[in-house]
């Protein structure tokens, strides 16, 4: 059953480290390095201070919008998350359960646990969920990426995110018996050389746009120029990230170089952004800063972790509910009036 205790994200937290042993909490919760980048990811967003508006209408508030050509109830997407069974036998066919009833999208790992048709027959039916996008790690073998592009195509996945942020992995040790169901057995671990050999480049982001008829999203980016470029060169979308500090360390935080994103691609695409959004109010500031929509990871896997899909249907609900409240508080009816007049503080308004 579910904690009677959950009232915010870190209630999640508490209780989904009680569930988990360490080797698993330690894969599915843990930072690269000493954790610097995934801190300030947090202190980022609690930094920006909203400022409200007064005295504004807000009968019919509501948190919809549209992204990539299609309607959401409100602009958050479970970030890809490898390995969801670490966390609870539900795995990803439970996030994917909980993110429908929610209303909210997910994005499949390449690293599932299940295989991807299973996660698209799971919520075919559900016709209020979010958008159902498939991650891509790329390959080095082109046809194994092609066959991963196909597929998800056919079993209706809505666009591929392709993760540039890992060209080489962080050395996260798995727990052992996992399996990638997605992926052939031949492409397993790689040394240092040859995972910078074959690390995909702006060809290879190139070649999958012309290769599939999806949106092709570009997670991982957090320098304004490579956002022109991936647009530039097909990107439909990009997500600004650090993947959640698990890469590189040090990297900077996400809300920092967000409007700077934003004012490059100016317009030409929706920039999305995930990394330590915590509250509602942090998805607030995002979408202020201009971000289309948000990605969460870990929040999901806390649900996951001690209740399985309900409990990531409650850390879910408890983020939707808490961007209305903020929204209202702020005077915004709706996410065109958070664009118009962004409730965030600056010194020079
Ligand atoms: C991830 N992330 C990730 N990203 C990706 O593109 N493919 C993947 O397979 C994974 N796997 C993964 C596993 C685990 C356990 C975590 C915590 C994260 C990164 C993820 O998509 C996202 O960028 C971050 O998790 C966002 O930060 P928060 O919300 O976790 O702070």
């Amino acid at each position: 059953p579910l904690p009677t205790d959950l009232a915010s994200l870190a209630d999640h937290e508490r209780h989904a480290r009680a569930a988990l042993d360490p080797a698993a909490w330690s894969y599915l919760c843990g930072a690269a390095g000493d954790g610097l980048t995934e801190r300030n990811n947090r202190a980022a967003w609690e930094s920006i201070a909203l400022r409200p508006r007064v005295l504004a209408p807000l009968a019919g508030l509501n948190t919809r919008t549209t992204l990539l050509g299609r309607s959401m109830a409100w602009p958050l997407l479970v970030a890809p998350v490898a390995f969801q069974q670490l966390a609870h036998r539900d795995g990803e066919l439970g996030i994917a359960m909980a993110a429908a009833a929610q209303e909210a999208g997910m994005v499949l790992s390449t690293q599932a646990g299940v295989a991807m048709e299973a996660v698209a027959e799971a919520v075919r039916e559900d016709a209020g969920r979010g958008p159902l996008w498939f991650q891509l790690y790329w390959q080095a073998d082109r046809g194994i990426v092609e066959g991963l592009v196909r597929r998800a195509e056919a079993c209706g996945f809505e666009a591929l995110v392709l993760t540039v942020d890992s060209p080489v992995r962080a050395g996260f040790r798995l727990p052992a018996g996992l399996a990638t169901p997605n992926l052939p057995p031949s492409s397993g671990d790689a040394d240092f050389d040859t995972l910078c050999a074959t690390a995909p480049t702006w060809a290879e982001l190139e070649w999958l746009c012309g290769r599939t008829r999806l949106p092709v999203v570009v997670k991982g980016v957090l320098h304004h120029a490579d956002a022109r470029e991936a647009v530039a060169r097909g990107a439909a979308a990009v997500i600004v990230s650090n993947h959640g500090g698990r890469t590189l360390d040090g990297a900077v935080a996400t809300a920092t170089v967000l409007p700077g994103v934003v004012e490059a691609v100016g317009g030409r695409a929706p920039v999305l952004v995930d990394g330590g959004l915590r509250r509602g109010a942090d998805i607030l500031k995002a979408l202020a800063l201009g971000a289309q929509a948000v990605l969460v990871g870990r929040p999901a896997v806390w649900g996951l972790a001690h209740s399985g899909a309900i409990g990531v249907a409650h850390a879910l609900r408890l983020l939707r509910d808490e961007l209305q409240m903020a929204m209202a508080l702020c005077g915004c009816a709706d996410l065109a009036r958070v664009r118009a007049e962004p409730p965030v503080f600056s010194p020079n308004q």
